[in-house]
């Protein structure tokens, strides 16, 4: 039976739920792993994860479809970017199969949770790792643990499909060449600074400019940015300092193999965002939430889309992306997990 939550008013928030997967790797390899009622984790106080930070996430999303299905977008990415992850903060791998076989029992495990079709709600996969033994020379730890959570949650920013206003950061989120590309915690660490800043100013999120001359846009603290030109093609900042958003590539495919768009990946300087007619952040949480404004310094770049609803193109690529992720526009082969 579905768990009695008001699920259209959920918030980006956590809810615990019934089971968790948890696996630990130890003596060179991963143990089969479990699932757990269990919410605690109990680690060594010297542990990797507590010293030096050593974790790595990621986030994906089930959905309940119009038939009554419940599936999962493009979970694959999800355990081949946490693979890149693990790999650079010299964790080890959790194999992509496995993953794939956690993630799938885990949210069967919590099917009451999944919220259901047109409620507007998701359930929010959490797959994540750390460095659970005492680690104090700087080094990478020993022995790790695996664990996978979900959440039902609703839209990600209070506005949810309306547009939000958001800053130019004075901070960097990441180093030219440092950890931007990979989920590793320490780069939100990173951010609640700012994050915390730009809320007690009236921003919904910061824009992040590249660390290097501040004159290239990177993303926000939690998604990737598109933009849409005046004559509608779409374009996306490339950098090597950014994480490679499933969301984003996603769309970047959708506007071009679904609505002929044209689409362009490559640096987008900062002088060139008033030019562009629509602005919109992207990934698992945000979804497509399109920016009304952008903050800089006091100077407002206004996006002719305005305030109060997304622009055209916007609300195309949201419509493909979320008919595709619900079942109700087919998705190209490979995108959609079936777990029920
Ligand atoms: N950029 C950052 C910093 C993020 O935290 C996320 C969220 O995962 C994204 C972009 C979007 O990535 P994805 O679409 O894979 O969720
Ligand atoms: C996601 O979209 O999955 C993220 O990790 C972003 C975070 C802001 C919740």
């Amino acid at each position: 039976m579905k768990k009695e939550i008001d699920w259209a008013n959920l918030g980006f928030g956590y809810v615990k739920t019934d089971k968790r997967f948890v696996s630990n790797f130890k003596d060179g390899k991963w143990d089969e792993g479990v699932m757990t009622s269990d919410d605690m984790v109990s680690i060594s106080e010297c542990a990797g994860v507590l010293q030096y930070a050593q974790t790595c996430f990621e986030g994906a999303k089930a959905y309940t479809q119009k038939d009554g299905s419940v599936v999962c977008f493009r979970p694959d990415l999800n355990a081949k970017r946490m693979e890149d992850s693990a790999a650079y903060l010299e964790m080890p791998v959790f194999p992509k199969e496995r993953f794939l076989e956690a993630l799938i029992e885990t949210v069967k495990e919590n099917i009451d949770y999944v919220p259901p079709y047109g409620s507007g709600a998701s359930l929010y996969i959490r797959p994540y790792m750390f460095g659970t033994n005492a680690v104090i020379g700087v080094k990478p730890a020993d022995e790790y643990q695996f664990r996978i959570f979900v959440t039902p949650v609703g839209p990600y920013f209070k506005e949810g499909a309306k547009p939000i206003i958001i800053r130019v950061s004075d901070l960097d989120r990441a180093a030219p060449h440092g950890t931007g590309h990979i989920k590793a915690g320490l780069n939100y660490a990173m951010s609640l600074h700012a994050i915390v800043d730009a809320h007690s100013q009236g921003f919904e999120e910061n824009m992040y400019l590249d660390a290097a001359t501040r004159t290239k846009v990177e993303e926000t603290g939690g998604a990737n940015f598109i933009f849409v030109t005046k004559d509608n093609k779409i374009v996306t900042p490339k950098s090597s300092s950014i994480l490679p958003s499933i969301t984003r590539r996603s769309i970047m495919y959708v506007a071009k193999e679904y609505l002929g768009l044209e689409v362009e990946e490559r640096e987008v300087f900062f002088d060139e965002v008033p030019t562009f007619a629509e602005c919109g952040l992207c990934g698992t949480a945000a979804v497509i939430s399109p920016v009304g404004i952008i903050n800089d310094h006091g100077k407002e770049i206004k996006f002719p889309s305005g305030m109060e609803e997304m622009g055209p193109i916007t609300k195309k690529l949201y419509d493909t992306l979320v008919g595709i992720q619900q079942g109700t526009i087919e998705a190209p082969e490979g995108w959609i997990y079936k777990i029920k």
